[in-house]
């Protein structure tokens, strides 16, 4: 069983403070939240310190969720915090375990691995509405099974 998870993406803007969000509300549902860390991180820095993008926001407020987190890179110290690091697509998982200190214990996994049929959480930056909506539902699955598999 997982105590403390790390979503991963390229900018920590759209996808992955996405599901740290989702996540947070599945952990609280569950009456969890003081024992599991959840928290999101980007491969890249360039909107550090930034809300996540408006757009994402107001796909989340549609379904129900508030977006607090502000954009920070993934830091070394990550690699020894969290039991388990999620990258939203193969790039990203690549990146991470190039990261990764060899001593490091952190599990990396793709998105992938918990949604059906397998599939990464596409980057909806420079797309439409449709990949917005696309990533709550890809997620909110990937989140239910990470609680089921993961942490429960
Ligand atoms: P995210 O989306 O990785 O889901 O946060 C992106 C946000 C910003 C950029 C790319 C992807 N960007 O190139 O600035």
């Amino acid at each position: 069983m997982i105590k403390s998870i790390l979503f991963v993406c390229l900018g920590n803007i759209c996808r992955s403070p996405m599901a740290e969000t989702i996540m947070r509300e599945l952990i609280l549902e569950r009456g969890m939240a003081d024992q599991v860390m959840v928290d999101s991180a980007g491969i890249a820095n360039y909107h550090e310190g930034e809300r996540a993008d408006s757009r994402m926001r107001s796909h989340a407020a549609d379904h129900g969720y508030d977006i607090l987190h502000r954009s920070r890179p993934v830091l070394e110290e990550d690699f020894y915090k969290f039991d388990l690091i999620v990258g939203m697509d193969s790039s990203n998982v690549r990146d991470l375990e190039y990261k990764r200190p060899a001593d490091s214990e952190s599990r990396i996994e793709m998105v992938a691995k918990y949604v059906t049929p397998p599939q990464p959480c596409p980057d909806p930056y420079y797309g439409g509405a449709e990949g917005f909506e696309f990533v709550i539902t890809l997620l909110e699955e990937a989140c239910e099974n990470i609680l089921k598999h993961e942490i429960l």
